[in-house]
């Protein structure tokens, strides 16, 4: 029967943790008991957690594990179920005029981009994509490059409150779970030389996924949470107090600069210290890493002894 199942999704989710009779449930339409039922069970298939009594009817316990039903978009958080990537469509936003702080989140992503033109496996389900839109007044883009690393330390740190388990970061910005990636940052940045226009800042982390969820060519690197911990994780939950950490902390960055993040990131590190080999513009440069600097930059060691000052790049 047309809109049946919505009818009887719209009148559960008006009343969670109720029972309803079933002919309360389908509102003005008049099915029988078996069309009700069968209803019921595709909602069920769908993920929806409804128990089922006689004499009293049906009662919504829970909603599919799906972060667009669980985050209903509103004021400056867009949930999306798809979308072609969370950076691009926060920079349509941006250039539509949306304000700072503009988030946007997608259960799954068809497009997903990484740094140095990869592309980001965003498969529904297990990770949580999103983009978080800046738009920081008196600062200039050369100063902004620290932001990335800035990121990287919040959300190590919210990781590492919220689950308990030791996230790691790896220079520039990777976040890493038993040595392997478990998060990885994309920031882009519209602007003039004197000022910023607008900035994106893209996280994409993998929660749920077991090793069969990569593809077969990421599964030498790529983790998860539950990889490393061993336990599903909510990921709406977990989602609400990254960002929320990350806009504050992206604010004090703006107004106080790196230094601040700086010791943190330091007792973060998994590399300073070691020999790493970095690439930059396609070149490869190897040595220990010494410390970063206090713009973020990577101070490295070579085999001459000599000091290389990294800016760019990224520890592989
Ligand atoms: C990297 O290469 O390590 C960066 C990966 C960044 C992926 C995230 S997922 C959300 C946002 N949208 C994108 O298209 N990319 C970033």
């Amino acid at each position: 029967m047309k809109n049946l199942k919505e009818t009887i999704l719209n009148n559960l989710k008006a009343r969670p943790g109720e029972y309803i009779p079933g002919n309360e449930l389908a509102g003005n339409l008049t099915p029988t008991r078996a069309a009700i039922w069968k209803q019921v069970q595709r909602l069920r298939r769908e993920g929806y957690r409804i128990s089922a009594r006689p004499r009293l009817g049906y009662r919504l316990d829970g909603l599919p594990d799906r972060l667009d039903l669980l985050l209903p978009s509103k004021d400056r958080l867009w949930c999306l179920s798809t979308v072609d990537s969370t950076n691009a469509a926060a920079r349509r936003l941006a250039e539509e005029g949306a304000p700072g702080g503009t988030v946007v989140i997608a259960e799954e992503q068809t497009r997903g981009r990484g740094r140095r033109n990869r592309s980001w496996s965003s498969d529904p389900g297990k990770g949580i994509w999103f983009s978080l839109l800046l738009r920081p007044e008196n600062i200039c883009p050369s100063l902004c490059a620290p932001l990335a690393l800035v990121a990287a330390v919040s959300l190590a740190r919210t990781l590492r409150v919220e689950t308990g388990l030791p996230v790691k970061v790896k220079w520039p910005n990777d976040l890493l779970l038993k040595e392997k990636k478990v998060c990885g940052i994309l920031t882009e940045l519209k602007g003039e030389p004197d000022r910023v226009d607008y900035l994106i800042l893209g996280a994409g982390l993998n929660v749920n996924h077991q090793v069969k969820d990569f593809p077969p060519s990421l599964r030498e690197k790529a983790g998860s949470l539950y990889l490393a911990g061993g336990r599903f994780i909510a990921r709406a939950e977990l989602f609400l107090s990254l960002q929320r950490k990350l806009l504050e902390d992206c604010h004090t960055f703006f107004e106080q600069g790196f230094a601040l993040f700086l010791p943190l990131w330091r007792e973060y590190s998994s590399s300073l210290g070691h020999e790493v080999t970095v690439i930059r513009s396609n070149k490869i440069v190897e040595g220990k890493a010494l410390d970063l600097d206090r713009s973020g930059a990577l101070l490295l060691k070579d085999k001459e002894g000599k000091i290389h000052r990294m800016s760019y790049g990224e520890i592989i």
